[in-house]
């Protein structure tokens, strides 16, 4: 337990809608070192989604704090969020939010150009990550003309163009047949060995969560480690 990459402490998420408040995170705690892989599974509705946004720096919890390398996010103002997130996280979601008008390279290239890195620094970077994905004859396909496989890896390489601390993924498989989610799956586990990543995954699939170092179950709210 020498190098926390995040320790997320008595994390509380309540959501009130009009007259009903909904307690969906009820004390999670997760300590996360430096390289490792875990998974996280559980029910719909069960709150995976809620907690990834908080561990991600885009929603605040109601009650406790999340320590990310070494600096507590609890007091930090949007922008620093916003900052952080831009230098430090990266984001798999099960639908790949590609913005439409734009190619595969300059996706990829966007948030690299938002951390102000330049033009042909970005586009230079983003063509090594794709032709990393075996998408060297895409960079100028628009995500409509790729296949749901491709578009993920596209996604995958937008998340990676910063070199985040933490890779978060949400059901990054749920949208692709099998033989593709098991395929994006290996890419994620070679990048973790080989850059070691620190990835945080939820998904349904047991052999997906199988391939993680340690896994966890949302259960009534709470993040149950299964030994
Ligand atoms: N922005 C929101 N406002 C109100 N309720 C929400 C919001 N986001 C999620 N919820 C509720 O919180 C619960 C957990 O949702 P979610 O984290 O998406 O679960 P999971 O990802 O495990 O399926 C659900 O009951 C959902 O309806
Ligand atoms: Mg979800």
């Amino acid at each position: 337990m020498s190098d926390p990459l995040l320790e997320a402490k008595n994390l509380h998420k309540q959501y009130t809608n009009s007259h009903k408040t909904v307690e969906v995170l009820k004390g999670v705690n997760l300590h996360l070192e430096k390289g490792e892989f875990i998974a996280i599974v559980g029910p719909s509705g069960s709150g995976k989604s809620t907690l990834l946004h908080l561990l991600g720096l885009l929603d605040k919890p109601t009650e406790g704090e999340i320590v990310l390398n070494g600096q507590n996010t609890i007091r930090m103002n949007h922008k620093e969020l916003a900052s952080t997130r831009n230098r430090t996280i990266g984001f798999l979601f099960q639908a790949h939010h590609l913005l439409p008008e734009f190619s595969a390279l300059e996706n990829v290239m966007m948030p690299a150009l938002m951390a102000g890195v330049p033009k042909e620094e970005a586009a230079t970077k983003a063509t090594g990550l794709l032709e990393g994905f075996g998408l060297e004859h895409r960079l100028n396909h628009r995500p409509s003309e790729l296949s749901g496989g491709e578009q993920q890896r596209v996604a995958m390489a937008r998340a990676l163009i910063n070199d985040p601390d933490l890779l978060l993924a949400d059901e990054p498989t749920g949208n692709l047949d099998r033989s593709a989610g098991l395929e994006l799956l290996r890419v994620l586990l070679e990048l973790q060995e080989r850059l070691n990543r620190t990835m945080v995954i939820v998904t349904h699939d047991p052999e997906i969560a199988a391939m993680a170092e340690r896994r966890f179950k949302m259960v009534d709210g709470h993040l149950e480690e299964e030994i």
